[in-house]
């Protein structure tokens, strides 16, 4: 079968290395990709905003099947489009989206369902916000309702910086995205990612991951789209993987199919864990990045049956098998990411990189020119790593990234750090 997957980061490099392992797939195209991806797919040059060129493409190319990577096509409701031209796409369509589009929906949807999450109040105008914040009291966080490319959350120190980052929101900083805001209640503990692979009725839960959001080691620095990650996660026992399930995932996926709008693709829970268990900071509608990274590593069944059950809504008997060994991947970014960054540098050594033993680069934002790699985005290489233990995993990613010559980036040098952290208590 032939498919199409959207997208351009390291997630979409990672799954369309996967996708392209399949036997199933005879033709991978990827639209608009990266120089990296260039190698697993056939790079198309379709805007995903335009629905109608891609249907187009996919009627012309015989394309079986769609796989959405990032989330701003489906909450523009591209994969309604797609099904509406008769092709079949992974994702939720937009309705479910807004489990991530809209946080005002996602908070109300927990509220109404008994979903553990943080404690909210939804505001549009200024003066009832600020009011809110001083009776609370910091810390709080303030969030814009709509997607706002990672920069639509404060966690609020003081409520000064509460009120800034309010009117900040209010007033259009954020365009559309904040034309409404939540205030609410700043969880403590420890942050997991968990994902659920779900067919609108049923879901199975993904091998457990953890990013890092902090661009600077010691989880210092202005919060980044992810820094990265390893799999799997110590924090996520089969308890609470259990309970996240039970609480948040399931109860979730009831709640939309009775409005209609039942869930189907990748639910991404962001959870926070403290002795109480497992609480929602937020849904996303899609893998995460870097965690896609190192599930796919992991994942040993083949991905294209799994997303077409998914699809298909017959997830019900699936399983899926995952590799014992630990995966990690340490980003490469920009200096000056996720501020301002330069683009156009060389990066080299990727050839020698790559081929030390059990390593994976996937490249993030990167683009071929004359014969070279140059660095195009923020989030520019993800330097993946399977080992027998986190300390394996992390030595071989980073003798890989020490024969990458890129001086114009950076990386953290301890990814993985609270894994091998938590490994040495467990065992004293
Ligand atoms: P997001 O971009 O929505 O993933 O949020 C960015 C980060 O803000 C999260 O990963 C958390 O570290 C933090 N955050 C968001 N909501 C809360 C909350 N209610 N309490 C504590 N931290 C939060
Ligand atoms: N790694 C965080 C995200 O994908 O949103």
């Amino acid at each position: 079968m032939n498919l199409l997957l959207l997208g351009s980061g390291g997630r979409e490099h990672a799954l369309a290395w996967k996708l392209a392992n399949s036997p199933l797939v005879d033709r991978l195209y990827c639209a608009p990709g990266n120089a990296g991806i260039a190698r697993d797919a056939e790079l198309v040059g379709l805007d995903a905003a335009d629905h109608a060129a891609v249907a187009d493409f996919c009627k012309a190319e015989r394309v079986d099947f769609v796989v959405v990577g990032p989330e701003g096509p489906l909450v523009a409701g591209i994969v309604d489009d797609l099904e509406a031209a008769g092709i079949k796409a992974f994702g939720p369509r937009r309705a479910a989206a807004r489990l991530e589009g809209s946080k005002a929906f996602a908070k109300d949807l927990c509220r109404a369902h008994a979903i553990p999450t943080a404690e909210y109040a939804r505001f549009t105008g200024a003066a009832p916000a600020k009011a809110h914040v001083r009776q609370k009291g910091a810390p709080i966080v303030v969030k814009a309702d709509g997607l706002a490319a990672g920069k639509g959350v404060v966690v609020a120190e003081s409520v000064e910086e509460a009120e800034a980052a309010i009117d900040m929101m209010l007033s259009g900083g954020l365009g559309a995205a904040g034309a409404e805001i939540i205030v609410e209640e700043c969880l403590a503990g420890e942050e997991a990612s968990f994902f659920a692979l779900c067919d609108g009725e049923s879901a199975i839960p993904l091998a457990s991951a953890q990013d890092h959001k902090r661009a600077f080691d010691g989880d210092r620095g202005p919060n980044t789209g992810g820094m990265g990650a390893y799999s799997p996660a110590p924090v996520m026992t089969e308890e609470l993987s259990r309970r996240a399930m039970d609480e948040i995932v399931v109860p979730t996926l009831r709640a939309m199919k009775a409005i209609g709008a039942p869930f189907k693709g990748v639910l991404y829970a962001g959870l926070m864990i403290n002795a109480q268990g497992p609480k929602l900071i937020e849904f996303n509608v899609r893998f995460g990045d870097p965690e896609c990274q190192v599930l796919m590593l992991r994942l040993k069944s083949d991905l294209v049956p799994a997303l077409i059950a998914a699809r298909d809504g017959v997830l019900k008997s699936f399983d899926l098998r995952w590799h014992a060994d630990v995966a990690l991947a340490v980003v490469m970014a920009a200096k000056g990411y996720p501020g301002t960054y330069a683009k156009g540098s060389a990066i080299e050594g990727l050839d020698a990189a790559a081929a030390v033993e059990g390593v994976e680069i996937f490249h993030a934002g990167t683009k071929a020119e004359g014969g070279r790699i140059l660095a195009d985005g923020g989030r520019v290489l993800d330097v993946c790593a399977l080992g027998r233990s986190v300390e394996a995993a992390r030595e071989r990613a980073y003798a890989a990234i020490e024969k990458i010559r890129w001086p114009q980036g950076f990386c953290r040098r301890d990814i993985g750090g609270r894994a091998v952290a938590g490994d040495a208590a467990g065992q004293s």
